[in-house]
């Protein structure tokens, strides 16, 4: 789909976001046809480069982190022809004369704000002080959005001195994830599951994000924020706010946005039975997450798993549980909607207990299960097995059938045609952190320390406990 040429400028543009994320994504854009008619791409950033210094930052960061294959030297050098960059100084006055005489007043023009949240007012008040905060000017800003509902709501409130809420874009990459808008799709466009969406049907939701890596080379953010701040109040809450949204009148911001923060604010307090924390142990040759910070007395989460109610008609009764970790046995993502048992088992005792399973899986492999039963072939008689009606996307629609895009390059590209149904709304952060803080704060009264847990594994037992006690279990962890 063409978009209008647009100027897009990187704040932050020499970091590791930009190098990893946004550059690659918008060299794939472009690969893909979408910044024709003159868009531009603007680094800034304080160090004193000139552009052709910045283009090797480019360069090097194409090379690196698309690895599709599509960077050939020719390419990555038409692109270059679009990047130019800005030495500026956020927090004084150089570079912002010039940035604003570089920018197209009649475009789109969108600013990502690739810097620590303490810059964003910084940012926005020179952006509008050199008047490049009206017309169609839009911010995007990344996660993390506050650490608690104070920081969250003092952020807003600085960003509401110089911009719009319909300019305001606040990124959770998992919004952007194919499969994480099919959950949409799938819900919102068959038949066959909303009218089972529901208490009556659904013994209990399980949403698993399990990582293999550490936290190497990010100890210090990391240290400060835990497994809780750092995926569950953000990444894991929107992945529960669409599972568990009433149907929104229109797939359009407002409607969406609506119904995600009723799920938020529906949410019941936590109560410390029933949350699990966790901090990965050294292995063999692979430190600790102590070793990793460099503080033995640490008290950080390195995994949380957590049983989860939403308070309202649709879901009174069935329980959400959430877990996600660092240095567990595989890197997987997944979305398991457990249905209730057949109320009657017309095969008997032995013919053994069967339910109905939705996986929806996140990652790697990018696709949808439905567990069905069925009878066992064969002359045995009526036994019963459980059988995936599994679609592999890539199987099913082949591996050019653009589940490759990131999701930086989907929710970029909605920047600048100005969608923000995949966007956070300030209100929604600030529910989803009203529903943290006292967790946190609860941890810390109590002087609570996680539980160690082995590198590799699926988490501290006590994690497993938290089902085992409601007669359920945890999916295992797959590759
Ligand atoms: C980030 C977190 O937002 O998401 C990281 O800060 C985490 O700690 C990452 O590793 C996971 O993203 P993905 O897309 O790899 O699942």
């Amino acid at each position: 789909i063409p978009v209008d040429p647009f100027d897009l400028v990187i704040f932050g543009a020499t970091g590791d976001l930009a190098r990893r994320k946004i550059l690659p994504a918008l060299f794939r854009r472009f690969c893909a046809g979408q910044m024709e008619g003159g868009s531009r791409v603007i680094g800034a950033a304080r160090s004193d480069l000139d552009r052709a210094a910045f283009h090797e930052v480019v360069r090097s960061a194409i090379a690196e982190f698309v690895t599709d294959g599509r960077n050939d030297p020719a390419t990555t050098e038409a692109f270059l022809e679009t990047v130019d960059y800005v030495t500026l100084d956020a927090r004084g006055d150089t570079g912002w004369d010039a940035l604003a005489a570089r920018i197209d007043p009649d475009r789109v023009r969108a600013f990502y704000f690739s810097v620590g949240p303490s810059l964003f007012g910084d940012l926005a008040l020179r952006l509008h002080r050199h008047g490049m905060a009206a017309g169609k000017a839009r911010i995007v800003v990344e996660k993390p959005f506050g650490r608690d509902l104070a920081t969250a709501q003092a952020l807003n409130a600085t960003l509401a001195q110089h911009f719009r809420e319909d300019q305001i874009y606040r990124i959770d990459h998992y919004l952007g994830k194919e499969t994480v808008q099919n959950l949409m799709a799938i819900r919102f466009g068959n038949m066959l599951f909303e009218p089972l969406w529901n208490s009556q049907y659904v013994d209990h939701i399980q949403f698993t994000v399990a990582e293999t890596v550490g936290v190497a080379g990010r100890e210090e953010y990391y240290d400060r924020a835990g497994a809780l701040r750092d995926m569950v109040q953000n990444h894991m809450m929107q992945l529960l706010c669409l599972i568990a949204m009433e149907p929104p009148a229109k797939f359009e911001p407002s409607a969406v946005r609506d119904e995600k923060l009723k799920v938020i604010r529906a949410l019941d307090p936590v109560k410390p039975q029933d949350i699990v924390r966790g901090q990965y142990l050294p292995d063999d040759d692979k430190p600790g997450y102590l070793e990793h910070v460099g503080d033995p007395t640490s008290t950080t989460e390195s995994f949380v798993a957590l049983r989860a109610h939403v308070s309202n008609w649709r879901w009174a009764g069935t329980p959400f549980y959430l877990r996600t970790g660092k240095r567990l046995k595989a890197r997987t993502s997944e979305i398991a909607v457990v249905f209730k048992d057949a109320p009657h088992s017309i095969f008997g005792a032995e013919a053994g207990r069967h339910r109905n399973i939705l996986t929806i899986v996140l990652q790697p492999n990018e696709g949808i299960e439905l567990g069905v039963t069925i009878k066992e072939p064969g002359p045995g008689g009526m036994r019963l097995i459980d059988v995936p009606l599994d679609m592999s996307f890539a199987e099913a629609l082949g591996p050019e059938s653009g589940m490759v895009a990131d999701a930086y390059e989907r929710l970029i590209m909605d920047v600048v045609r100005g969608n923000q149904t995949l966007f956070m709304r300030g209100d929604e952060v600030e529910a989803a952190w009203a529903w943290t803080d006292p967790i946190i704060a609860g941890w810390e009264e109590r002087g609570e320390a996680p539980l160690p847990y082995d590198s590799g594994s699926s988490g501290p037992v006590e994690a497993l406990a938290l089902m085992h006690k409601d007669g359920r279990r945890w999916r295992e962890i797959r590759k």
